[in-house]
């Protein structure tokens, strides 16, 4: 099975030219990511958001299965004038690079019993950001196959140690429906009296029709918690077209 993954990996490497600029859903959550320590991006592929993370002045390490894709990654970060590490690794095989990580990153790679392994390697106040397109994709879209796919809602409850720094499912400026989690390793240990300003609880809000849902920084809840999500609207127009 993961010969055969390798071998498609490394064949769409060598003959496609993938997108060098980072997810359009990771940079606007600058803020609440680290620029200093080691960073993981777990199948990271061709580098797209680890060299956008080196640049801000992480120590950067993509593990990833395609030895095609790595050469890609290393190439693109020697162009970009940054280093990043880089890992061979089949992650349904074997456990992921050892941390503590100060950040972790999986995009578009779904796999259930990796990513619960994930909060684990962070350090205590270390950050993870998972990114994976949910099953409303197939509205759209014929790939990929709903065994890559999050059912929708899923990924709020899939990361139950971190707090929830921000989650939001909908379409995004790439066409896909997307669902965005970010979240930190060491709760604050009180909930904050009066939400900020800009956010209002309404669990069943919802922007131009999409199923998007969004929360902030500063509650003491985790992703299982989703009872009160805390909605804020300038996430949601950063999701949705
Ligand atoms: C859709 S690409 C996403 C790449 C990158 N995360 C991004 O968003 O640009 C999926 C990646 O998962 C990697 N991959 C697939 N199976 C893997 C496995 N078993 N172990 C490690 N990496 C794997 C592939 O080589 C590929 O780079």
């Amino acid at each position: 099975m993961s010969g055969k993954e390798r071998r498609h990996w490394d064949l769409r490497y060598a003959t496609e030219e993938p997108r060098a600029k980072p997810s359009r859903l990771l940079t606007p959550l600058g803020r609440l990511l680290p620029r200093r320590g080691r960073a993981l991006d777990v199948a990271g592929g061709s580098g797209r958001n680890a060299i956008w993370l080196a640049k801000r002045g992480l120590d950067v390490t993509i593990a990833d299965i395609s030895r095609k894709g790595l050469a890609m990654a290393r190439r693109r970060a020697r162009d970009a004038g940054v280093r990043i590490r880089t890992v061979a690794l089949d992650l349904d095989a074997h456990a992921p690079p050892r941390g503590p990580w100060d950040l972790i990153l999986v995009f578009h790679w779904l796999r259930r019993r990796v990513w619960k392994r994930l909060p684990a390697l962070l350090r205590p106040g270390g950050v993870l950001v998972a990114c994976q397109a949910t099953v409303r994709n197939l509205d759209r879209h014929g790939r990929p196959h709903r065994r890559h796919l999050l059912r929708e809602g899923e990924m709020a409850a899939l990361f139950p140690p971190l707090e929830v720094l921000a989650l939001s499912e909908g379409w995004s400026k790439d066409g896909k429906h997307d669902a965005l989690f970010a979240g930190r390793l060491g709760a604050l240990r009180k909930r904050p009296s009066n939400p900020p300003p800009e956010e209002i609880d309404d669990p069943s809000s919802r922007v131009s029709g999409n199923r998007t849902r969004s929360s902030s920084a500063g509650s003491a809840r985790t992703a299982a918690d989703t009872s009160r999500i805390r909605v804020c609207r300038r996430t949601h127009a950063r999701h949705v077209p």
